[in-house]
């Protein structure tokens, strides 16, 4: 496909992390950094496709740790240094003859929109460009442990990625340079082949995961931003149901169903679970509540799965920018027994919000005889959602 490409280099092994597992494969939030940066390029709206260049031995790791990408990029093996990694992966892309590339260390999830819309531009225009952030901190040169000498910081600049480039002057650049293998980044390759470069200012959130020290810091970002740095809150929503019994042989609860002698009556499945846990999320985005979204008195409910409910507030807590912490539901019934349940339950309400089933909490209690509940004539239903959105100035 020509177009934009992006090149995200991921074959390194991470020496200075100091971790078996490569960095670029370490969680991340709720996803693996590699994913992180991938899900940057992903939703930009002027990239055509992406290339991954990951190690001969990561194949099945790099499925593992980013499924939503296993079909949706192309995939190419890396060298023994960043360099030959780059030029592999230029070269995995001939046949697809982009007009620019962006190449990107797997190891900066950071990465802001508009630095790489900014690059595109360039690139499309045929210049060659790099992110890079001025340097704020003064400079000291010493090779023991006492300074040497000051160093001006005036004019200095650190290089980060993404570098873009016309496809084919970083190709036939990366040719050229093929016999030295000391290039640590793609300007200084193309510097080497006579090209001018110019800088796209970038922020110093885009850093590059190298120690641990820098994983901590990232967990800490993540924690309070989302990947664009915005500032994140946190809401939490509360949600109650109640459906009544009638004739039947089953029960629909939490996404599953489970046999009982009689079934739950509502318009919908009745899933009394999944409809306490649409509005707490409801809650949490002030958005309503479910019969605002789906009115009961609307034919197309009628035995609806109750799964398409959660699914509608799930896709409103990513559409406003947020995500999902964490969700606890109660179910309040004398039978059927939720404990034979709770294992699949939590499973496929984990798959309904696509959040690890670590984050999804069912719990169940009686109402010792007492009540309705207690006289077995419906189920009750309790959930409370955590879930973060960007911060609102209000
Ligand atoms: N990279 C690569 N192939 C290599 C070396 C590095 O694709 N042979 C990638 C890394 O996976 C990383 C990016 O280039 O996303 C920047 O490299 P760096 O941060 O140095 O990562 P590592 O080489 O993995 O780490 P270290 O230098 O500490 O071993
Ligand atoms: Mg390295």
């Amino acid at each position: 496909m020509p177009g934009i490409w992006a090149v995200i280099v991921a074959a390194g092994r991470g020496s200075r992390f100091g971790s078996p597992l490569p960095k670029q494969y370490t969680p991340l939030g709720q996803e693996s950094i590699l994913s992180l940066t991938l899900r940057k390029f992903s939703q930009h709206r002027l990239i055509n496709g992406i290339l991954v260049v990951i190690h001969p031995e990561d194949i099945e790791l790099f499925h593992q740790s980013c499924p939503d990408f296993s079909t949706r990029v192309k995939l190419t093996t890396g060298g023994d240094t960043r360099q030959v990694s780059v030029f592999n992966g230029l070269k995995a892309l001939e046949k697809e003859c982009p007009t620019s590339v962006l190449i990107h260390d797997a190891a900066r999830p950071f990465i802001k929109e508009d630095v790489i819309t900014r690059l595109i531009e360039k690139a499309e225009s045929g210049e060659a460009s790099i992110a890079a952030t001025p340097v704020v901190d003064s400079l000291k040169f010493s090779t023991g442990m006492t300074i040497e000498k000051n160093i001006s910081r005036d004019g200095l600049w650190q290089a980060q990625t993404p570098q873009a480039f016309p496809y084919d002057r970083i190709l036939s650049a990366h040719q050229q340079a093929a016999g030295r293998n000391d290039f640590t980044d793609d300007a200084a390759v193309a510097e080497y082949a006579g090209h001018p470069i110019s800088l796209v200012e970038s922020g110093r959130e885009n850093i590059k995961i190298t120690t641990a020290d820098d994983l901590i810091l990232a967990r800490n970002m993540i924690k309070l931003t989302d990947t664009d740095g915005h500032l994140m809150e946190s809401r939490t929503g509360l949600g109650y149901d109640v459906h009544s019994f009638e004739e039947g042989d089953h029960v629909t609860l939490c996404g599953v169903d489970v046999p009982h002698s009689r079934k739950l009556k509502g318009h919908s499945d009745a899933d009394v679970g999944l409809h306490a846990l649409t509005d707490a999320l409801l809650g949490a985005l002030c958005e309503g509540d479910i019969g605002s979204h789906f009115p009961p008195s609307d034919p197309q409910w009628k035995g609806a799965k109750s799964d398409q409910f959660l699914i509608f507030a799930r896709d409103r807590v990513n559409a406003r920018g947020g995500k999902i912490i964490h969700v606890d539901v109660t179910l309040v019934c004398e039978r059927p027994k939720i404990g034979p349940h709770r294992e699949s339950m939590t499973k496929r309400m984990a798959e309904i919000l696509a959040i690890s089933p670590t984050r999804v909490s069912i719990k169940a209690t009686t109402s010792e005889r007492l009540g309705f509940t207690g006289r077995e004539e419906g189920i009750a239903a309790q959930a409370v959602a955590t879930i973060q959105l960007p911060a609102s100035a209000d």
